[in-house]
């Protein structure tokens, strides 16, 4: 069982918790077994006459003394085993995301948040109690069914244990077949816990959305939708589990049924005694909760299969985008940045997002993109940044192959404004340093300054210490970009990457943050993404892409020159800005 394989290994690695935990089991079962012993004892005396107050006495204390062992035993065995159970957990998760953050952002492409939540919370619950609570459950179970069966041949009677226990051999093989099926049913489960997560998580995220095209009905009509359906997969697994119990109960009741009719008859004959009669109707009932927790245990070993499947469904996936085994140790990154060639194709499309995009830029260089908008610009800087796959020969940094730059040294020597600026729920500080690990305030007010927003933050009531809502909520598009685009500049990289960064921002802010690059990033190569020409005039390299090819490159006087599509786009925007100032000033 792959399964099986899985959590063993964290097994392995805490086997004298379990160890322990048995053993102390092992050892509460057999005192547990002396107390239906010494009530045998008592009641056989008492009748015969043979014992008297004092032996009475000594043997309540002798149950009383066993009763103190369980109740240790019984800490003991929890402290051991829920103590390994809780651990195994807390390591899967910390692997488990651990090996999630070296996934690529095409896992996350494909892959809900909600699912991965469920995987996390419910899937690794599921797991706990099955190396936890099931393990105790079954082996209780088994030792204690084991060891009773065992006294009640031995001290009873062979033939009367042998008829009380034929039934019970019904309930272990039916547990085992409705152990499968139920673990199938989990599965089935457990897929449907995890769309109704998805639908919540994407429903609270896009409540602006909702709200604002008055939603809220089709959604909680989707909701209820999701939400029915995992209820529908749980009464499935209710249904078959309200199969199993009465079951269990008519088993148990023919077995007591046969212990009085047979037992009775040869306590009559005197073949045993009348204590002995007492005593195994007591290790009947004893039988009855090992049964109980057998069926648990079958239960969530089920449970726990169906979730540890679903984690090692995340742990099988492997990142495509990884170091070579010839990659060379890279320190600091100069900027030149040469494509070859450069073609380009996502994931699920037949067509080439870029087409053989020739480009050469030395470092310190200021290269602006340009086109309409899904023409591939961010996939373009998305491909410097390695974040997908390209053959080699195709992209080279400072002359090396990107297949040959590990990753890490890559990526620190890129700063990077993605177009969905994301801030995390923080404060601008923090958000700001991120990028670094030290918050090293002159750093950050250098940043914040070059990106025009640091006048803006030291008017916020709380300042560098205000707390910006998930993904930066609270925060105007323009201040959430300038954010974004501090924390790019407080990395101080050889390359900076801003794509469609200033979009938000108004023009008048936009030259001065222009201006401020300009003057601190000298010899530092930056790459602007832009729609407005205003924007990128200035750069040294204006390359435009149309359809996924590059149309034509060069500066703005030789793009103009050409009279192509720049100088088009130009010639629009500019009649535009026309337009809009006469519209101001009527
Ligand atoms: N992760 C992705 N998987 C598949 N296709 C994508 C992905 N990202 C972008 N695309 C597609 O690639 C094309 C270019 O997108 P993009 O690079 O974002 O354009 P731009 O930044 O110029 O607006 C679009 O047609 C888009 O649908
Ligand atoms: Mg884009």
């Amino acid at each position: 069982m792959e399964q099986l394989r899985f959590i063993m290994q964290y097994i392995k690695r805490h086997k004298w918790q379990y160890i322990g935990g048995i053993v102390t089991l092992f050892i509460l079962d057999f005192a547990n077994l002396y107390i239906p012993k010494v009530t045998g004892i008592i009641t056989d005396g008492l009748a015969a006459h043979t014992i008297d107050k004092n032996g009475v006495l000594k043997n309540i204390g002798i149950i009383l003394a066993i009763g103190f062992t369980l109740a240790v035993g019984r800490f003991l065995w929890r402290y051991f085993i829920f103590g390994a159970s809780r651990s195994i957990e807390h390591e899967i998760r910390d692997n488990m995301f651990a090996h999630l953050e070296t996934l690529d952002v095409e896992y996350y492409n494909e892959h809900k948040t909600g699912d991965l939540m469920t995987r996390f919370t419910s899937d690794l619950n599921a797991v706990r109690m099955a190396i936890g609570p099931a393990v105790i459950a079954a082996f209780d179970a088994i030792v204690m069914t084991v060891m009773v069966i065992g006294q009640m041949m031995v001290y009873v009677n062979v033939k009367l244990t042998l008829v009380a226990i034929i039934p019970m051999v019904f309930i272990a093989i039916g547990e085992l077949y409705f152990g499968k099926i139920m673990q199938k049913y989990f599965l089935e489960r457990q897929d449907a816990v995890s769309e109704l997560t998805d639908f919540v998580q994407e429903s609270f995220s896009g409540v602006r959305v909702v709200k604002a095209f008055v939603r809220e009905r089709s959604q909680i009509k989707a909701f209820a939708e999701a939400n029915a359906k995992a209820k529908t997969k749980n009464l499935k697994i209710a249904k078959l589990q309200s199969i199993v119990m009465p079951l269990l109960d008519v088993v148990i009741g023919i077995s007591s049924l046969i212990t009085l009719l047979y037992g009775g008859y040869l306590a009559l004959s005197g073949e045993i005694t009348i204590g002995r009669f007492v005593a195994f109707n007591q290790y009947i009932t004893m039988l009855v909760w090992p049964m109980l927790a057998c069926g648990e245990a079958i239960n969530m070993f089920s449970q726990g299969g169906a979730g540890i499947r679903r984690i090692q469904e995340v742990f099988e996936e492997q990142p495509e985008i990884a170091d070579r085994a010839d990659v060379e140790a890279v320190d600091r990154i100069k900027g030149d940045i040469r494509l070859n060639h450069l073609t380009f194709i996502h994931r699920g499309h037949s067509e080439p997002t870029l087409k053989d995009i020739n480009l050469d830029i030395k470092a310190g260089t200021t290269l602006a993109v340009i086109g309409r908008t899904g023409n591939g610009k961010s996939t373009l800087v998305n491909l410097l940044l390695h974040l997908y796959n390209t053959k080699p020969g195709m992209i080279f940094i400072d002359g090396k192959d990107i297949n040959s730059i590990p990753l890490k040294a890559l990526r620190e020597n890129i700063a990077y404004v993605p177009q969905d600026n994301f801030l995390f729920s923080d404060t601008l500080k923090s958000n700001i340093a991120f990028g670094t690990d030290d918050e090293e305030m002159e750093e950050i007010i250098r940043a914040t300054k070059i990106a025009c927003i640091h006048d803006n933050i030291i008017d916020f009531p709380n300042g560098y210490d205000t707390i910006v809502g998930e993904r930066g909520v609270t925060l105007s598009g323009g201040q959430k970009q300038r954010s974004s685009i501090a924390r790019a500049l407080k990395k101080d990289a050889p390359i900076l990457i801003l794509d469609d960064a200033l979009s938000a921002v108004d023009t008048d802010t936009e030259e001065q943050i222009l201006k401020n690059l300009k003057e601190n990033r000298c010899g530092k190569t930056t790459i602007l993404i832009a729609h407005r020409i205003s924007t990128i005039q200035n750069a040294d390299i204006i390359l435009v892409l149309e359809d996924g090819e590059a149309r034509e490159c060069g500066n703005h006087k030789e793009l103009m020159e050409l009279g192509g599509i720049y100088k088009d786009m130009f010639e629009k925007q500019q009649l535009e800005a026309a337009k809009n100032l006469a519209l101001s000033a009527t």
